[in-house]
């Protein structure tokens, strides 16, 4: 086991960050970190098993591993793509993250996209203490209910009404159900490598380049369950029109991320999301964009607005909870008017338009609305993705890398990456490698190759030419 990793730097004391490192809770993106150039990480990296160790997170993990099936309570936190065991986190400020054995991370992970004005932010902290003062749950309306619908409809083009739910698997969940309500028919085009949450007809290993009938994809799925989902590669509109062909007449919607982020990043080739949006009108067919992820993401509209393209039905989730548990789906009125009570379509939630959820949301769309949110991510990213895969390649590595505002994702391969099977050339060994490396530099991003990361407003400019310092130093290394 090589030793303590010393990076020269030193965090004088843990107790530093637990004071707002904001000197008001607006000028998140003009904060300096004061420790950028003072942090010392307790990490051991062993190259030769390919793992590392933080004393205090692998005990914390070694417990939770008897008290839940692998020790996480979502798969894609445990590090099993990466070695090592999952860092356990203390508490989170800004673009930062601190684990419980001392370290501080620039996080590019944001809780999987929610924390897009930073983490921990003073401003949803306060309104969360006024709205906990009447209550944590109604289970009756509540007035902040309306407020954060008004905001979703006037943002998002396609949607007209709006249901609120509790997570992004419940909105898609529920969306599937209106689709092939509304249309009467059963069947469900889905993307390789796009993910819908964890609803069974979701669950489908893809066909590898054709077209096939989908298969479960975790033991548990009936077969029935995914039996009417097909599925195509993504940025493939021959596949898209040949499942047209042999299932004439049987297809309720296409669902798909507009931008895939469930891959790495893979961003949509110029004509592709027009012509789903012709074939699918032609053909009398829903059109549902996933946008759980680039939901207020991409552009306050999210990626409808962003590339001009309304789609029938549209789900979010994550950002719209500002770090509390959400998700929405929603639509042309129409449409949405068959959900239960105003239509026979039922789905329902103890928690839905949870009072803490709303407020969170509202105050992080409010912060979002503020001019140039948009450019500022769009900026930042950039730098970011544009130094990383400068660094690499400098470094004489495979590697390319894509973003759109603040959502972004490289890949270890020459590219182009326009879909999953192109993801899949990417060298993981390598990517790895790279992983520990940024984690004993003080940069978290998500372990696994195959997910996109994101930037915040609360990340500057200094936290990102730290980044690329890092991404270079570690690609020399690896
Ligand atoms: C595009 C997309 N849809 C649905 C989901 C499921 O959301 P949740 O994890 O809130 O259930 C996710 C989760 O990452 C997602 O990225």
């Amino acid at each position: 086991m090589a030793g303590v990793a010393v990076v020269g730097l030193f965090w004088p004391s843990k107790l530093t960050h637990k004071s707002p490192p904001f000197s008001s809770s607006r000028c998140s993106r003009r904060y300096i970190p004061s420790s950028s150039s003072n942090v010392r990480m307790a990490i051991s990296i062993d190259e030769k098993k390919k793992t590392f160790t933080l004393q205090k997170s692998e005990e914390a993990f070694n417990t939770a591993k008897e008290l839940m099936p692998g020790g996480v309570n979502s798969p894609v936190r445990a590090f099993k793509s990466v070695g090592g065991q999952p860092i356990v986190i203390d508490s989170v400020k800004g673009c930062r993250m601190w684990d419980i054995d001392g370290n501080t991370y620039i996080d590019y992970v944001g809780s999987w996209g929610p924390a897009i004005i930073g983490h921990a932010d003073d401003e949803i902290l306060e309104a969360l203490a006024e709205t906990m003062k009447k209550g944590t749950s109604f289970g009756a309306p509540c007035l902040l209910e309306n407020v954060l619908a008004e905001m979703v409809i006037s943002a998002v083009p396609s949607i007209e009404m709006v249901r609120f739910v509790n997570s992004g698997t419940e909105a898609c969940m529920g969306v599937l159900r209106l689709a092939r309500a509304f249309t009467g028919k059963e069947k469900l085009i889905k993307f390789e490598g796009c993910y819908h949450g964890h609803a069974d007809p979701f669950l489908v290993k893809a066909g590898s380049g054709v077209a096939t009938l989908g298969l479960p994809d975790s033991p548990g799925v009936p077969k029935g369950a995914t039996y009417e989902t097909l599925t195509s590669p993504f940025n493939d509109i021959a596949t898209v029109e040949n499942l047209f062909e042999t299932h004439r007449g049987e297809i309720a919607a296409i669902i798909l991320e507009p931008v895939v982020g469930n891959s790495g990043f893979i961003a949509p080739k110029p004509d592709f999301l027009n012509a789903i949006r012709r074939i699918t009108k032609e053909n009398n067919v829903l059109l549902i964009f996933d946008e759980v992820m680039t939901g207020f993401r991409l552009s306050y509209g999210g990626a409808q607005e962003y590339f001009g393209i309304t789609p029938d039905l549209t789900t979010l989730g994550k950002i719209i909870g500002g770090g509390l548990p959400v998700g929405a789906y929603g639509g042309r009125r129409e449409i949405m008017e068959m959900v239960a009570p105003a239509g026979p379509m039922y789905q329902a939630g103890t928690l839905s338009g949870n009072p803490l959820a709303m407020t969170a949301g509202i105050q992080t769309l409010k912060r979002l609305q503020e001019p140039g949110s948009y450019d500022y991510l769009n900026k930042i990213t950039s730098e970011l993705i544009q130094g990383i895969v400068d660094a690499g390649k400098k470094a004489g590595h495979a590697i390319c890398g894509d973003y759109i505002s603040g959502m972004f994702g490289f890949f270890f391969t020459e590219g182009p990456v326009y879909n999953f099977a192109d993801a899949k050339k990417s060298d993981t060994t390598k990517f790895a490698r790279f992983y520990r490396g940024m984690l004993e530099e003080g940069v978290y991003f998500a372990p696994s190759q195959f997910e996109a990361g994101f930037t915040s407003l609360a990340h500057t400019s200094e936290d990102i030419q730290q980044t690329i310092a890092a991404a270079e130093k570690v690609f020399r290394k690896i």
